[in-house]
């Protein structure tokens, strides 16, 4: 007998059941909360906080009722018990299990029916049904291939935890992308207590989103107010630091993008350097500076970063990066009541962006005065004065 097929129309009438984390950062990543039968990978690099976070949330949830188990590989259970002491956590429903055998690991699961499983770490697992050694990557398909398929069948929702090397590839899980409904970066600079979650995948909605959170002794906790958070630290009155209003996710956000550009000795072995930044877009915005200011860099040693331990990808941060190394170049100092936006382009024009009034709403709620934007761009909130510019020859002028 061939197996029928389920009339679409009858198919999924359930409502999403959400497991809401505890963790509201982590809840608008995934758009309210884990979804049940769900997979997620969540990657980070060592000692970012994977362990930390999954701990958080497993006791929220299990305070909420629902019970959950974390299967380590990696650490004792001591390890994560002394973990859970550390962070002051109430686990109570929350259970541990130190395993690394895919089949055994299912035995248990059948035993215990949580609402949540952890598995921490995808790459410390090993089934006797691959034929390769443990840690390769067949191993790790075959491993998460098991707990995905044993997740949806019986409704528990998933983690997978996976280490990502410093190179950013997800070492072995990268090929699990497309076998799990959500794939979360959990990023930032371990020098720095800020981290970021993204989710680069997401099968229950959307990968706009962002979430900000902050390692303190206790754990991880949300932060609400990123772009004050940012500013705290600022020095007024020093070359080569100007505030661009950025948006992250869906969420527009001050960062500080400062420079240091030192004349060298010997210009053969310049360095240039870009953290938070794309190197890209630091050579152009170079480039650009030489070209159109006739500022050139040709001895000099350049560094450009962004303060925070955030990644900024979008080209909105071109202007302010411009502005930071002209600063730094020429030993001016830029007003601190001044934000610069826009994008560069190749023949020096200074393009619009996107979202500009949610960016120029957010500059003026911090109490800045006056912004750099591309011209033609929509005037700003009331209080905030828009200096329009259509070239970066325009905008040194203001640094
Ligand atoms: N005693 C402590 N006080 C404050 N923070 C701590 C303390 N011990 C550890 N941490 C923080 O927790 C981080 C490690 O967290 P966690 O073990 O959750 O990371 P991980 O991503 O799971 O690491 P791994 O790759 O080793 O599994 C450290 O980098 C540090 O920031
Ligand atoms: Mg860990």
């Amino acid at each position: 007998m061939p197996a029928v097929p389920v009339s679409l129309q009858h198919a999924a009438q359930d409502p999403t059941v959400l497991l809401a984390t505890g963790l509201p950062e982590l809840d608008r990543v995934l758009g309210g909360g884990l979804v049940r039968g769900s997979v997620t990978l969540l990657g980070g690099e060592p000692g970012i906080g994977k362990s930390t976070i999954v701990l958080q949330l497993c006791a929220s949830i299990a305070r909420a009722g629902g019970s959950c188990l974390i299967v380590t590989g990696e650490e004792s259970v001591d390890q994560v018990g002394r973990r859970a002491a550390r962070l002051g956590a109430n686990v109570e429903g929350v259970m541990v299990h130190a395993d690394s055998d895919v089949e055994s690991i299912l035995a248990v699961l059948d035993h215990v029916r949580p609402k949540l499983v952890v598995i921490d770490s995808i790459q410390t697992m090993s089934t006797a049904s691959a034929g390769s050694a443990a840690g390769t990557v067949g191993q790790v398909r075959e491993c998460a291939q098991a707990f995905t398929a044993y997740a949806k069948q019986h409704g528990v929702a998933s983690i997978l935890v996976g280490h990502v090397t410093k190179e950013g590839s997800l070492a072995g899980p990268r090929v699990l992308e497309h076998l799990v409904d959500t794939v979360l970066e959990f990023e930032g600079d371990r020098h720095h207590s800020l981290r970021f979650l993204r989710a680069v995948k997401h099968r229950f909605g959307s990968t706009d989103e962002v979430g900000v959170l902050e390692m303190t002794e206790t754990g991880l906790s949300s932060v609400a107010d990123a772009s004050q958070l940012f500013l705290d630290d600022r020095r007024s009155g020093v070359s080569g630091s100007v505030i661009a209003p950025l948006i992250q996710g869906r969420r527009p956000m001050l960062v500080e993008i400062q420079s240091l550009v030192n004349a060298v000795q010997q210009p053969a072995q310049l360095r240039r350097l870009a953290q938070g930044l794309d190197s890209n877009r630091l050579a152009v915005v170079l480039a650009v500076l030489t070209k159109y200011c006739g500022l050139p860099f040709n001895s000099h040693d350049v560094y450009a970063s962004v303060v925070g331990g955030i990644r900024v990808d979008e080209p909105g941060a071109d202007l302010a990066l411009a502005l930071a190394l002209f600063s730094s170049r020429k030993g001016t100092v830029i007003s601190s009541d001044l934000v610069a936006v826009g994008e560069v382009g190749l023949g020096g024009e200074v393009r619009k962006v996107s979202h500009l009034s949610r960016r120029l709403n957010e500059v003026a709620r911090l109490g800045f005065r006056r912004a750099l934007v591309p011209k033609g761009s929509p005037s700003g909130p009331e209080g905030l004065k828009l200096i329009p510019v259509s070239t970066i020859s325009e905008a040194v002028s203001y640094s």
